[in-house]
């Protein structure tokens, strides 16, 4: 695959068997939200363990890839960073295809960030289900708690959680690594449980050297790697 996603082609493995666990699975994770809110650093912190206090746009969506062990069972993890910026807009929902679970992360220094976090469940919610139709199952963070210094928004956190069936809530911080491991091992499990009896899914095929700054969208139309 040359490092590349193959978008036009997506094939998908999910195979029962392999020679050193008893099931083999691999699952496709979002992470959306708006700009800046921190969506790439958790997604460093939790696959390399680093935090960088640059700021880099988002172009598009990037992904990374991780290897986990659940009992017996091999989990091969695709996260897609979706760009939040909304000049990407739209064309960045075509990466929501296949996901099996969602991470939705708003700036807790930023108040406008949590009402976006439901703009963006909205669109999570009609664009993406598992394949029997049920809903796809997604934690919502309250990222950035180290430099926040009021009482959490728990009062907005609830409605949202209940108006989008959202699974559970972390307050995290990629930089001081709160609460990351925790958020994804609960997703993690939460998806092995509803994808349990589901023999097959679709989902996008990825070489394990794609990892990370590989910005698959430049100039709103192209469809390469950088
Ligand atoms: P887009 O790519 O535009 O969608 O943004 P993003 O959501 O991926 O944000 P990114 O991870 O690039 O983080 C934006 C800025 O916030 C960077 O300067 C990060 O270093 C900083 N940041 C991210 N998480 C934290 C955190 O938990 N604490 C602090 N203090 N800063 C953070």
């Amino acid at each position: 695959m040359n490092g590349r996603p193959n978008i036009a082609d997506m094939d998908y493995n999910m195979m029962t068997t392999s020679r050193d666990y008893t099931k083999d699975v691999q699952f496709k994770f979002l992470i959306i939200g708006d700009f800046g809110v921190g969506k790439t650093a958790i997604v460093r912190r939790y696959v390399d363990g680093r935090f960088s206090s640059k700021y880099k746009i988002t172009i598009g969506a990037d992904f990374a890839l991780k290897h986990i062990t659940r009992d017996e069972t091999h989990i091969k993890l695709q996260i897609w960073d979706i760009a939040g910026n909304e000049r990407f807009g739209y064309m960045t929902r075509v990466y929501f295809k296949y996901a099996v679970a969602a991470v939705v992360v708003f700036d807790l220094t930023r108040s406008t960030t949590i009402q976006s976090a439901s703009k963006w469940l909205r669109d999570l919610r009609e664009k993406v289900t598992l394949s029997d139709g049920t809903a796809v199952p997604v934690v919502l963070l309250a990222n950035k708690c180290d430099i926040y210094n009021s009482s959490l928004p728990t009062d907005s956190i609830n409605k949202l959680c209940k108006e989008y069936r959202i699974d559970a809530w972390f307050a995290t911080s990629a930089k001081d690594n709160v609460n990351i491991d925790q958020a994804f091992n609960f997703l993690i499990d939460r998806s092995l449980q509803v994808t349990n009896c589901e023999p097959t899914r679709e989902g996008i095929a990825l070489d394990e050297k794609s990892i990370f700054n590989k910005n698959i969208y430049k100039n709103q139309g192209c469809c390469k790697i950088l």
